[in-house]
């Protein structure tokens, strides 16, 4: 019997906690993501090595429905990435189009692989290089991008909040003046 070991939770369980609102908080979430879907694509490749145990009709279904959930995640974490890059001003058409371009080959190549173990096999092979390549190149340019910014607008508030601050106090001064 196959059984998976990496249990994908891309999408929030409702009622448990609400949607981060600061960058810093998406960003742990989505580093969470990258790990249990990189998790999960490694899981699911060692299922499909040559040499792994030959598969009942039931582990066959098991598998290819995991394959179609992590697809479901996958593009489901895509998604979120873009909002909340794009809430940050830190998301270009390039990263956008390449995500498009991705999830539009990994469902076709999901497709064409179809009952085929071996196919489906290399599938995974290119899905899980072109996500770590991604993770490590676009993705990090962007997210450290996204974290600049919000250094930037947090180091703004804090100097117009000690400006505000200074100029009132300048204000009471002379005020309190006999
Ligand atoms: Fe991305």
């Amino acid at each position: 019997m196959v059984t998976l070991a990496a249990v994908p939770s891309v999408e929030r369980a409702p009622g448990l906690r609400p949607w981060p609102r600061t960058w810093l908080e998406r960003q742990l979430l989505l580093e969470r993501q990258h790990d249990r879907l990189e998790a999960l694509l490694a899981d699911l490749l060692s299922l499909h090595l040559a040499e792994a145990p030959a598969w009942r009709a039931v582990d066959a279904l098991a598998c290819d429905d995991a394959c179609r959930r992590l697809l479901w995640d996958l593009r489901l974490h895509l998604r979120l990435e873009e909002r909340w890059l794009q809430a940050e001003g830190c998301l270009c058409s390039g990263h956008r189009a390449a995500h498009a371009e991705a999830a539009r080959a990994a469902f076709s190549a999901f497709v064409r692989s179809a009952g085929d173990r071996q196919a489906r096999g290399v599938w995974l092979r290119n899905l899980s290089d072109w996500f770590t390549a991604h993770r490590a190149g676009p993705d990090a340019t962007a997210y450290a991008a996204a974290t600049a910014a919000t250094a930037v607008s947090s180091a703004t508030v804090s100097s117009a909040t000690v400006s505000s601050a200074t100029a009132s106090s300048a204000t009471a001064i002379p005020a309190s003046q006999p």
